[in-house]
């Protein structure tokens, strides 16, 4: 039997869905799930949206230009004008969801063995793009104690080398939920200039901001030719399932590169393109991105206010995005995922992403685990009612770390 490639064979896999057959079997002996390891919200896609795509006036779905339908990309530009970013049609191409955009940002940015720095935790995928691309990530640690924020500038400078290509970072973060303020971002730019890097701003969750507000990489003049966005449609408009994102740039080489990516892979999705076409042009759009992000503000709130009455459960409340970093009283919080789906006793369990895996250094989040609010308000209260029972039970099962 020929052998699989060594990078493909060791891609971690995402920590998200690693345990998902766990799930699964609990869920056929007739237990209850709660999920709330993944970001997939429980949010119907918005009507206009989903009109657009029922009522496409197209007779062969064929394939769409490469950087996209050139309406789709107006409805981007539209979109981005409305948070002041005013952009050109070269300067933007649609991609199969954010995913595709940041393996195209790698891929432009680096050559196979160069670096990119991000700061840990981090969205898992990362991991597996930069597999991909061959590039390594080089981790900049932050801590839940200071809100995930970034550390000073010489601890980043130090890790900057003659391989480093870029920085990497979601904001507002996932796993965080850190809003970085302007002064992080007036000192990733200087760095990025200073060292001459791509700055690489994952932009998916901008909507979603509860404290301070939200400065996009591209609002930053001085940037220019350093800056590269990526985007996604799948959070905003609850329309994961839509694969529409994009990379933006304002550096003609970028975007050439990003092109010549772009037309391997022949176009991004025709139909839910058209879909976004006529949610952005329906006069309710911005009212229903407002509700959308109204509806996760009162969610955090809920989680917030759950999560306070379980003992031993630390955790800063989320600027943004719509995940928390939980600290767990355990000592191996991946275990504890596991038994709450295999041994945990009751009708009902609940599932969270186990924490080591958004971290690059060994040993890092052990005790941790995320959670994504993306459940109605019933449904978070009562699924933070069984992690207080599972905690309290496992508690007297669990084997202790040696002292
Ligand atoms: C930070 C971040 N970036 C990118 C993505 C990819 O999104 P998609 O490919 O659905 O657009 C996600 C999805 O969860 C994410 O959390």
């Amino acid at each position: 039997m020929p052998n699989v490639s060594r990078r493909s064979a060791t891609a971690p896999m995402s920590p998200i869905r690693r345990l998902v057959p766990l799930a699964n079997e609990a869920k056929r002996k007739g237990k209850k799930v709660y999920h709330l390891n993944i970001g997939q919200p429980d949010i119907p896609t918005p009507k206009e949206f989903l009109d657009g795509v029922r009522s496409a006036p197209v007779e062969v779905l064929a394939y769409s230009p490469s950087q996209g339908l050139p309406e789709a990309i107006e409805a981007f530009l539209s979109y981005y004008r409305e948070w002041g970013i005013t952009l050109s049609p070269e300067e933007i191409l649609i991609t199969t969801g954010g995913s595709e955009a940041v393996l195209f940002a790698l891929n432009v940015a680096c050559d196979p063995g160069d670096q990119v720095i991000v700061p840990e935790p981090f969205y898992p995928n990362y991991n597996g793009f930069s597999r991909l691309a061959e590039v390594e990530l080089v981790s900049l640690t932050t801590s839940r104690e200071d809100g995930f924020h970034l550390p000073p500038q010489e601890e980043i400078e130090r890790l900057i080398t003659a391989r480093t290509r870029a920085i990497l970072f979601s904001n507002p973060g996932n796993p965080t939920g850190a809003v970085y303020r302007e002064e992080e971002l007036g000192l990733l730019a200087e760095l990025a200039l200073k060292h001459d890097l791509f700055l690489i701003a994952d932009e998916v969750y901008r909507e979603f901001v509860y404290v301070g507000v939200h400065r996009s990489v591209l609002s930053l003049p001085e940037l220019g030719n350093h800056a590269i966005m990526v985007d996604s449609i799948s959070k905003r408009l609850s329309a994961c399932g839509a694969r529409i994102g994009a990379i933006v740039s304002r550096n003609p080489k970028v975007m050439d590169a990003a092109r010549r990516c772009a037309m391997a892979r022949l176009s991004p999705p025709t139909l839910e393109q058209l879909g976004l076409v006529a949610f952005m042009g329906h006069p309710r759009h911005r009212q229903v991105l407002q509700e959308m992000v109204e509806e996760y503000r009162r969610r955090r709130e809920v989680l917030a206010r759950e999560l306070a009455l379980i003992p031993g459960v630390s955790f800063q409340l989320p600027e943004g995005a719509f995940y928390m970093m939980l600290g767990l009283p355990v000592d191996d919080a991946e275990a504890f995922v596991r038994w709450m789906l295999t041994d945990f006793p009751g009708e009902e369990t609940v599932m969270l992403a186990p924490g080591e895996g958004f971290y690059k250094t060994p040993g890092l989040g052990r005790d941790e685990a995320r959670i994504a609010y993306v459940l109605n308000e019933h449904d978070l209260q009562r699924a933070c009612e069984v992690l207080k029972r599972g905690l309290e039970s496992y508690q007297e099962v669990a084997p202790k770390a040696p002292v």
